[in-house]
């Protein structure tokens, strides 16, 4: 943040009376003025040195307030411009803010209206310097992954990509949904040296398991209904080059089978068929389920997991890498300004917050979203909380009210345990964990206090 003293005003006012008020408004609040009496003599000054914000009077003899504002931000697009007029018109208000103006203040002056005028001005003038900043950071950035952000984790997960994708190692890469795990699988085959060959995609989630088969492994004519003619799976599409299992995760257990067998051997057979087909592929796998525990249901095959799992990649949930969202926001305000041709520049500041404070359960997809949705909609330059969805704009309040506390102990309860005693229990087990207090009890329960009473009243007359 700049402080008062180094930020210049500019008053240009054809009357002394209102030049010397402005000037005392200003001066007091700390900030730098220049006073000029005309339109000339304030360009003069203006070519002569830096100036943050000019305000200017609408009507004065000679070069009035809107050729002057055009002209300030014809020789530097940055400075604002406050317009003030004696006699409010409409016109010349819509004309002074479609030329570019910030505000537009009508006499007499009232300093609290005049004071918020400029420090919003200002404001908005040091959000877009921070943005350019940020942007010009990014392009800085130049990196080969694609991927956005520069927290530790981020490092790191970029540091593994660029030491693994020149091997010719099977990757995992784990994380929730929407954490960039294709993005990352791009990246490794981008930075390969299989980076001119296939790059093929397979959703297993996505695809019953017969279709899956067929998909992957190709089938000869004849091998079931329908099929007429021979097709290639996508093992031998990718021959050569990679082939990215997304989801891996919702594999059945019989295609584990085979795809290791692709795995060690490098060999299959079309469906139908029984010539032995070899490939040379390398595998990019992902999942956002817990591989660990689907081994232990017996979901998923241990051996096929240590063939995919030669090196991991975790992508940690954005609620845990927080300090990368303000350079993410400012990406994708980027990406879907141009995409929209929408004049976007920045989030207010308060709204940056609460994105920082929000979960994004559905992280970095989630954000993109978000992101995309304000600037089609957003209807000033200058985005705000309003922009945002309910869910994120209340992030705040809806945080306070979270009825459980973290750490809070845990009951389990046989199912078909009536539910007057669960409720019995549950209220026994608050009350423990209060140390006996009823009313925190209550609250946290979100009951009154005397309904404690009374539930407990009524269980005793049971017994
Ligand atoms: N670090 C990042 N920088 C920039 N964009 C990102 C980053 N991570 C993810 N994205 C973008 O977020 C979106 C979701 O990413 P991606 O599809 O790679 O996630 P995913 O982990 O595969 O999700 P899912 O499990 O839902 O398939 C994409 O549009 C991607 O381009
Ligand atoms: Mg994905």
């Amino acid at each position: 943040m700049r402080s008062n003293e180094e930020i210049h005003i500019l008053v240009v006012d054809d009357k002394k009376g209102s030049r010397e008020a402005l000037q005392k408004m200003i001066a007091k609040e700390g900030y730098r003025v220049s006073l000029a009496h005309d339109a000339e003599t304030g360009l003069e000054l203006f070519r002569q040195e830096p100036v943050s914000l000019v305000i200017t009077d609408l009507r004065m003899p000679g070069m009035d307030g809107i050729t002057l504002l055009k002209e300030v931000k014809r020789l530097n697009g940055t400075t604002e411009v406050i317009l003030i007029s004696g006699y409010g018109t409409v016109e010349s208000a819509v004309e002074a803010m479609r030329e570019g103006a910030y505000d537009f203040i009508t006499k007499p002056l009232e300093r609290a209206l005049v004071l918020k005028a400029i420090t919003k001005a200002l404001e908005k003038q040091e959000l877009l310097r921070e943005n350019a900043d940020l942007r010009a950071k990014l392009r800085n950035l130049g990196d080969p992954s694609g991927l956005i952000g520069n927290g530790q984790s981020m490092i790191e997960v970029k540091e593994l990509i660029r030491q693994v994708a020149p091997t010719s190692a099977n990757v995992l890469i784990l994380g929730e949904s929407g954490t960039g795990k294709e993005l990352v699988a791009n990246a490794i085959h981008n930075l390969s040296d299989r980076a001119g060959k296939p790059f093929i995609k397979v959703n297993c989630a996505a695809l019953p398991e017969n279709l899956l088969e067929s998909e992957l492994f190709g089938y000869e004519r004849g091998a079931f209904t329908g099929a007429v003619a021979r097709k290639e799976g996508r093992f031998r599409l990718a021959d050569e080059g990679m082939l990215f299992l997304d989801e891996i995760g919702d594999m059945p257990m019989s295609l584990q089978a085979k795809i290791l067998r692709v795995l060690q051997e490098g060999e299959f057979e079309r469906l139908g068929g029984n010539e032995t087909l070899k490939v040379d592929v390398r595998i990019i796998a992902a999942t956002n389920q817990d591989l660990q525990e689907a081994i232990a249901d017996r979901r998923f095959r241990e051996d096929l997991y240590y063939r995919l799992n030669v090196i991991s990649i975790y992508l940690p949930p954005l609620r845990e890498r927080r300090s990368d969202i303000p350079i993410l926001v400012e990406h994708f305000i980027e990406r879907f300004s141009e995409k929209n041709k929408q004049r976007v520049y920045a989030f207010s500041r308060e709204a940056v917050e609460l994105m920082s404070n929000y979960d994004w359960p559905g992280n970095i997809r989630e954000l993109e979203n978000t992101v995309e949705r304000a600037v089609v909609l957003g209807r000033d330059d200058l985005l705000s909380v309003d922009d945002l969805p309910p869910s994120i704009a209340r992030g705040a309040e809806k945080q306070d009210e979270s009825p459980v506390e973290a750490g809070a102990p845990v009951i389990s309860i046989p199912v078909g345990t009536p539910l007057s005693e669960i409720e019995h229990r549950v209220i026994l087990e608050t009350l423990r964990h209060t140390g006996g207090d009823k009313s925190a009890a209550a609250r946290q329960l979100g009951i009154a206090t005397r309904t404690i009473y009374r539930k407990l009243d009524q269980a005793e007359s049971l017994k």
